[in-house]
């Protein structure tokens, strides 16, 4: 989704924007813009379709400095991926970028036609950059101009903005949309995600809700939305770089798949000990919280919503709290009746996904016991917005999509479930008999992970279809729709998943032999239902490709394929049996040649509704 960066500096910022906007390429783009302001005060916009590599082409043919710019990826919403679409939009002396959605407008374009702006894009922003210019032409300078601007726009935004008039002020305002300042001596920077300023500082100021700030090479001030100045902590990141490099790996997406033995690990360390799972671990107020807890309702996006649909099970199996879970686009548009103690999950890898962010927002005024948060990214708008958080220790994510992320959700959706059922009468036995399981989750994950081969051969045989059913029954269900999620997702084939005994229900009219079937076959107590429902398929030509623990007695024939798993102890087989299914996917789109790491018209952290 868009990325914004912005810098004021003593030096050239060309170079840093742009590095800048090459670490925003994960989040999905489909152009990219920069404005530099040079010393004379004129502002030179360089803008190009594709990526940022095609940018920096365009800068080469006419190259552009300047002490102060602004730069962009755009993900189309208003208008298609264009030159003229793209940002940083102009009007006379201002240049501005923008990310989010400004839902009025139709009706400020309008006016602003009316009043003599004429407009060169299909884009909301554009009325944005024309607002503020018409609040300069007044006599304002630019910090009230944007403030004056920002009184009128309904929808979500974070905007950057400089003017050709003051060319040693970078002015910024966040509302709805994440952005951050960062801090550097004598130069000052803004980003919509840490990570873009990461070669150049590791201290960030988080704008709040409303905010606009003035940003000069030494200089920093923060307005609230009344107008007051605020001051704002300056938060220091650890962690070297933070971006990841590929290493060895040749995409993003392999090498987070490799390292989930690693991650899973760190999101266990210090929150468990031999035999329990460490309370506190859950963070000062869980003590006060979690023995009020009656109900759990979990809402979350895409991949976080399967882990929140495994997490259902465990709920109510293993603590015997009900809970119910759904997507945030349905949750925050329809009324809901809130039973007493209900805990409010949310769960994002980037704590930044709009919907789920106005779920929350909206859950706070409807009478929840307290929200909690399990999220990747410390510092993001939902850990600072929720009474509790449990971080996920993946580390950065960089592939649209997600794997590292949604494995370490489930195991901190485990360490969250055993601490609530410990205090609804789980015996230690069996808390202790769940963390020993948990402590073989490292070593088994790299076991899975090394019949990396094996999948790549079975991989040649979904290269050629275009249609793919998931299966799986119980828990592994939500495995099956992640499964069919993250081959649709990045090589492009139609996949849809199935509870097993729904099969006869509808998607067996669909079973030929063009129709592969993957199927998540752990052996618990539903294997045998499960192998009568794969009767059904093979009497009907379907081919089957079955992901199965050794003990669970299948073996290759006519038409169906093993990939034998090792033995899953039962708490386990969803987390375990998802890397096998990443692997899949991987290599079919690795096969059709697709873009693995930022696939056709996705992003990584959906910003706006
Ligand atoms: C996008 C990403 C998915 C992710 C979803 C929710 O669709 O491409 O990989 O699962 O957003 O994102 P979140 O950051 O809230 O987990």
């Amino acid at each position: 989704m868009c990325g914004i960066v912005g810098a004021v500096a003593q030096r050239n910022v060309t170079e840093i924007l742009l590095e800048g906007l090459r670490r925003l390429e994960y989040r999905g783009y489909d152009s990219a813009g920069v404005c530099l302001v040079n010393g004379d005060g004129s502002l030179q916009l360089r803008k190009r379709i594709g990526k940022v590599a095609e940018l920096e082409k365009r800068l080469h043919e006419e190259p552009a400095s300047g002490h102060l710019g602004i730069a962009h990826t755009r993900w189309a919403t208003h208008g298609v991926p264009s030159d003229a679409n793209s940002h940083p939009h102009q009007s006379g002396n201002i240049a501005l970028v923008h990310n989010g959605i400004i839902e009025n407008h139709e009706e400020m374009r309008s006016r602003l036609q009316e009043a003599g702006y004429e407009f060169r894009s299909d884009t909301d922003t554009e009325v944005v950059v024309h607002l503020v210019h018409s609040h300069v032409a007044t006599g304002k300078d630019l910090l009230q101009a944007v403030t004056d601007a920002s009184k009128e726009l309904k929808g979500a935004y974070a905007l950057g903005v400089v003017s050709a008039e003051e060319p040693g002020k970078l002015v910024c305002a966040r509302s709805g949309s994440p952005l951050v300042v960062g801090v550097g001596i004598e130069e000052n920077f803004i980003a919509s995600d840490t990570l873009a300023l990461r070669q150049v500082t590791d201290r960030f100021i988080y704008l709040e809700e409303g905010d606009i700030a003035l940003i000069t090479g030494d200089q920093i001030s923060v307005h609230d939305a009344a107008g007051e100045e605020v001051s704002r902590p300056v938060n220091k990141i650890q962690g070297g770089h933070g971006t990841a490099d590929k290493g060895r790996y040749r995409h993003y997406m392999q090498k987070e798949i490799f390292e989930q033995a690693e991650v899973v690990a760190e999101t266990m360390r210090g929150r468990i000990s031999d035999t329990s799972v460490l309370e506190q671990a859950l963070g000062a107020r869980a003590r006060e919280i979690l023995p009020q807890v009656e109900h759990v309702q979990i809402v979350a996006c895409g991949t976080s919503y399967h882990a929140g649909m495994v997490a259902r099970y465990w709920l109510e199996d293993w603590a015997g709290i009900p809970c119910s879970v759904e997507v945030a686009s349905e949750f925050r548009y329809r009324k809901t009746a809130v039973r007493p103690g209900t805990l409010f999950l949310t769960i994002s890898q980037s704590g930044e996904t709009a919907d789920t962010l106005e779920a929350l927002r909206q859950g706070k005024s409807q009478g929840y016991l307290s929200s909690l948060a399990i999220c990747n990214v410390p510092n993001s708008s939902l850990v600072r917005e929720s009474d509790l958080c449990l971080m996920t220790e993946a580390g950065p994510e960089i592939g649209v999509a997600s794997t590292k992320a949604f494995t370490t959700q489930l195991v901190a959706l485990q360490l969250f479930t055993i601490a609530l059922a410990k205090l609804n009468g789980m015996a230690h036995e069996r808390e202790a008999e769940l963390v020993r399981d948990l402590h073989r989750l490292p070593q088994l994950m790299a076991e899975v992970a090394s019949l990396d081969s094996v999948i790549e051969r079975k991989s040649e045989a979904f290269a050629e279809k275009h249609h793919a059913l998931f299966l799986g029954r119980g828990v592994h269900y939500p495995i099956a729709l992640e499964g069919a999620l993250k081959l649709k997702e990045i090589s492009y084939i139609h996949a849809e998943a199935y509870p097993a005994g729904e099969l006869k229900h509808g998607p067996l009219a669909l079973v030929d032999a063009d129709m592969p079937i993957v199927v998540v076959a752990p052996n618990d107590e539903l294997l045998e239902k499960l192998k009568s429902n794969l009767q059904e398929v093979k009497a009907r030509g379907g081919e089957l490709f079955v992901f199965a623990s050794r003990d669970a007695g299948f073996r290759d024939e006519e038409n169906v394929t093993v990939v034998d798993l090792p033995e899953l102890p039962d708490s386990l087989a969803p987390i375990l049996l998802t890397v096998p299914l990443q692997l899949l996917s991987y290599h079919v789109a690795v096969l059709k040649g697709t873009d693995v790491d930022q696939p056709r018209n996705l992003a990584k952290s959906v910003t706006v509704e």
